[in-house]
């Protein structure tokens, strides 16, 4: 590629955004960033300190004072809250069903959206979330909006589980990501949506390498 890029990469829970952005990154030698992660960290500390989640402004003042690491370890991405490890703990089922709560308020998005921008200033980003292509990088050189079923995205979750050795349910998990999308895609401020200029890619027959193929052959398109 003759120049640095960035990618956004949008879309519904588990439709397999994370997987496929941190191939593209690795593959293109760009930092990857999980603005989800951004926002599950901030729901993590709020429950922690018994803040109202219904409460905007209280978040915002919380999350002004908070510091959100993402590093790019040897194997996977660390996420690091006022710099204690958090990975494991902002996928719990409690910030996962209170995530999109939070991600409701206007103050906490736009403290969100700052820093992401700051993050995506340099290019030579893959940045994946609900808004990037529409809000936070309206400007980016490539966007991607991927899509699947919900019972296959349901299915995806499960099998992450049960390989975990997680207890799991199917339908369980498929009410959850029902209720996600429609709090994500129904929200005011910066909703989940298509950007106009998004390429979307249905992935739910398609494997891991399949997707992350077509996306790095759209970036070489665009890249050239
Ligand atoms: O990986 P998964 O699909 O479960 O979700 P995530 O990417 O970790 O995002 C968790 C939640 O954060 C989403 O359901 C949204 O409510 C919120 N989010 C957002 O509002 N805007 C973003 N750019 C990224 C995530
Ligand atoms: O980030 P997002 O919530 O969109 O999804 P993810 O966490 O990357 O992917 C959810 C699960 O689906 C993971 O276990 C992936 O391995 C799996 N997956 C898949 O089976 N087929 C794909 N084409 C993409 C992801």
């Amino acid at each position: 590629l003759k120049s640095k890029l960035a990618i956004a990469i949008d879309g519904p829970a588990a439709a397999g955004k994370s997987t496929v952005a941190k191939i593209v990154a690795k593959k293109l030698q760009y930092i990857y960033i999980d603005t989800g992660a951004m926002y599950r960290a901030i729901t993590h500390k709020a429950i922690i300190n018994d803040i109202d989640l219904d409460n905007g402004e209280e978040l915002y003042q919380l999350l002004k004072k908070t510091t959100i690491d993402l590093q790019q370890g040897a194997k996977e991405q660390k996420v690091f809250l006022d710099s204690t490890d958090v990975t494991e703990d902002i996928r719990n089922q409690m910030v996962t069903n209170k995530v999109s709560v939070v991600a409701q308020h206007g103050l906490v998005r736009k403290e969100m959206v700052k820093r992401q921008r700051e993050l995506s200033k340099k290019r030579g980003v893959v940045m994946d979330g609900r808004d990037i292509g529409s809000h936070v990088i309206p400007d980016a050189e490539v966007k991607i909006f991927l899509i699947a079923s919900v019972k296959e995205r349901a299915e995806r979750r499960h099998k992450e589980n049960t390989k975990k050795g997680y207890p799991s349910d199917l339908k369980q998990l498929e009410n959850e990501i029902e209720r996600r999308d429609q709090l994500d895609t129904e929200r005011e401020i910066s909703p989940l949506v298509k950007a106009s200029d998004a390429i979307e890619i249905d992935t739910t027959s398609l494997s891991i390498q399949e997707v992350s193929e077509k996306i790095l052959e759209i970036v070489k398109r665009k890249g050239e």
